[in-house]
């Protein structure tokens, strides 16, 4: 198939290990039903948005493009249950979503506290790197062509997202869609960041309540044995009352 778009460089340079998460199939099975959801997600988004954009033209396009984000979780979800069941049972495993998370859609942006500029921006950065994305994974599902057809369908749509929210930006953005798709930009880096900060904050969390479970806890544990073998065994007889002549 022509390439409608390439992946990013550092996913080019990542391919290995992209390679990796998508080799087995229980894992590609999860992700895809994983990125049905987040499409699902999307999709939702786009239909308030259509609600509550002033211009009739971007009602129509949020619209189609919610419309299309809905078919994309259904193909997901069509495929990640069809691989699921010629599989064996198995629990759930590692996803890498970090490495190979799909389309984020609107991620956690509130519909309604932005305008139409801002949304663009922040739909076509969404959308681009969406794309660049599906365009490595279909490069490295050579071994199974009925998903890779999946991502194939899906791309299109992606590509057509990514271009008509960038004509749409220069359309409403007034001279200035830079700026807004550099503060789109800078959203998302924040995000990232917070994402990243989030993932950390989890790892030293979860070491320290192991340090304290291995190292600091065990001392108080041999004490605590130590002063129960100065303790009688079996019934121990209560000492008598002294007889309460004074108050002292
Ligand atoms: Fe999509
Ligand atoms: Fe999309």
């Amino acid at each position: 198939m022509h390439e409608v778009v390439r992946p990013s460089a550092l996913d080019r340079a990542l391919r290995p290990l992209h390679h990796w998460v998508w080799r087995d199939p229980h894992r590609r099975a999860r992700k895809l039903l994983r990125f049905a959801e987040t499409e699902a997600d999307g999709g939702r988004d786009l239909s308030r948005a259509a609600e509550l954009t002033r211009d009739p033209l971007l009602r129509r396009l949020y619209l189609r493009h919610a419309e299309d984000e809905l078919r994309h979780a259904a193909l997901f979800r069509a495929r990640g249950q069809e691989l699921l069941r010629g599989l064996p049972n198995a629990g759930a495993g590692f996803e890498a979503n970090w490495l190979a998370p799909g389309e984020r859609g609107l991620d956690d942006l509130r519909v309604s506290d932005e305008r139409d500029e801002s949304l663009l921006a922040f739909l076509h950065l969404s959308e681009k790197a969406a794309a660049q994305r599906f365009a490595l994974y279909r490069q490295v599902l050579g071994k199974d062509p009925v998903t890779r057809a999946v991502f194939d369908d899906v791309l299109q749509d992606e590509a057509f997202h990514m271009t008509y929210t960038q004509t749409q930006l220069a359309r409403v953005a007034a001279g200035r869609p830079r700026a807004r798709l550099w503060r789109a930009r800078l959203g998302r880096l924040w995000k990232a960041y917070l994402r990243v900060a989030a993932a950390v904050a989890s790892v030293f969390g979860t070491l320290l309540l192991r340090l304290q479970y291995f190292v600091i806890l065990p001392p108080f544990a041999l004490l605590a044995r130590r002063a129960s073998r100065r303790e009688g065994i079996g019934f121990v007889k209560v000492q008598k009352p002294s007889p309460l002549r004074s108050q002292y």
